[in-house]
């Protein structure tokens, strides 16, 4: 049987779109980033089809968030059953099974033995927000190490951890004056001028030699906030046994470990949290965006000993809403069932043929990731690594233009993250486009 392909009908943005387009313009906050004109209409699976009827391959998963596929059954028929018994009861305030339920199943779920405690949110910022209140809580310790490149949300606390682009900070300070930023593990491009593993992890050191000795004392540092695997900052994965120094230097000092798998959970790495690739167990975990399959909830994970705050000390009044736990649970489920295994599967299908690609284009860098996380950075020269960032949104629109709909990350780079229901000719099908428009923005900028 043939693959089946994107279909491209009208020009894009279609008649249909850009009018819908006009409209919402109108309307809309401008600081939204649409990466792509055209106006979705329904989804299905790994597809995505617009007003105009054009269909597109979905390799965004609307920003890592559609694990499950689009509208899978199973979640809409668990949205559609609780809706039908009760659509909001403020969980922080009242009872209710599924949160019991969940919260339990989370706490199991994420590293460590210890027994767990959950606070639910509506969305990743929450979720880092809750994470970084219950670190002071129990330090009662007032600063915060984050890294270079990080993305942790832009609510106030969360976007003082952020450093990812400097449009999502300007005229937003003060900030919160505790947080120090440190270089983060990004070997391709080692701020140390180091080559693992000969540099014996200086990324780690230099946060024991000089900041905690000149700039942030240890002992006033309640958390290490840091992704599993840099998401928006360009799908930059550390070496092996980074995390298991920097839990280590974590330890010795007092501090709590918070991982932010806002973007890395709920099986998108081939494992349900990304940090089990590395061996380490966090003293705060804190998740979101795939874990509803698009309603929105998160969670900010913690063992008990951690999370003992007082009742009133912090609370919410739409997390944990009865549908986005039965979203989660039936999420869960079919990730348990065999979305994970495909999510490795796929991945080191597709690593495999990129890793292939890369020796023949001259404007691939680098290729890295985990599962059905996949970054590609691109570059002008191999030799340099002078970035390319204009490839990389000419690679962006060539693909939408073709039918498949990728999202750009870093300053240079694109993100392959489809729903985990892709299969292997989905996969060809996205490899071939990618192929194809990477090599005509090679031509266009003669690289
Ligand atoms: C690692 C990480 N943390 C936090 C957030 C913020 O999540 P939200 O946009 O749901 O607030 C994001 C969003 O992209 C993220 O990637």
């Amino acid at each position: 049987m043939s693959k089946e392909l994107p279909v491209i009908k009208t020009p894009l943005p279609g008649p249909k779109s850009k009018k819908l387009i006009n409209f919402d313009e109108q309307y809309v906050s401008p600081s939204y980033t649409r990466a792509y004109p055209t106006v979705i209409d329904h989804a299905d699976g790994a597809w995505i089809w617009d007003v105009d009827g054009n269909q597109f391959l979905d390799f965004h998963s609307g920003i890592a968030v559609s694990v499950t596929g689009n509208c899978h059954p199973k979640v809409v028929d668990a949205i559609v059953d609780q809706a039908r018994k009760a659509v909001h009861i403020s969980s922080a305030d009242f009872y209710h099974e599924l949160v019991g339920k969940l919260a339990r199943r989370l706490g199991s779920l994420a590293p460590g033995k210890e027994k767990k405690r959950v606070f639910f949110t509506n969305s990743g910022t929450e979720s880092v927000e809750a994470g970084m209140k219950l670190a002071r809580y129990k330090s009662r310790r007032p600063r915060y190490l984050a890294f270079i490149g990080a993305f942790h949300g832009r609510t106030m606390g969360s976007l003082s951890l952020t450093c990812s682009k400097k449009i999502q900070r300007e005229r937003f300070a003060p900030l919160l004056p505790e947080v120090t930023h440190v270089p983060y593990a990004y070997c391709y491009r080692c701020p140390y001028n180091l080559t693992y593993p000969d540099c014996e992890l200086e990324c780690v050191k230099f946060i024991e030699d000089q900041i905690f000795s000149r700039v942030a004392p240890a002992s006033d540092v309640a958390a290490i906030v840091v992704e599993p695997m840099q998401g928006e900052g360009g799908y930059i994965v550390p070496p092996p046994d980074y995390f298991k120094a920097l839990s280590e230097l974590a330890k010795k000092h007092g501090i709590l470990l918070m991982i932010d798998e806002v973007q890395t959970g709920m099986g998108k790495t081939g494992k349900m949290f990304a940090i089990e690739h590395f061996g380490i167990t966090p003293d705060i975990l804190v998740t979101a965006k795939a874990l509803g399959s698009g309603v929105p909830i998160g969670a900010c994970i913690a063992p008990q000993k951690t999370m003992d705050w007082e009742p009133g000390a912090h609370s919410t009044t739409f997390g944990g809403t009865p549908m986005g736990c039965a979203a989660a649970l039936a999420t869960i489920d079919l990730l348990e069932d065999g979305l994970m295994d495909n999510a490795d599967k796929q991945g080191k299908f597709m690593m495999k043929e990129l890793t292939k690609m890369q020796k023949e284009h001259p404007s691939i860098g680098d290729v890295r990731g985990l599962g059905l996380m996949i970054g590609i950075e691109f570059v002008k020269d191999k030799k340099t690594k002078e970035p390319a960032p204009k490839v990389a949104q000419d690679v962006e629109r060539g693909c939408f233009e073709k039918g498949l709909m990728i999202l750009c990350c870093g300053p240079n780079g694109i993100r392959l993250v489809p729903p985990l229901v892709v299969d292997r000719d989905q996969c060809t099908v996205a490899l071939e486009i990618l192929d194809e428009v990477i090599g005509k923005v090679e031509k266009k900028y003669k690289i």
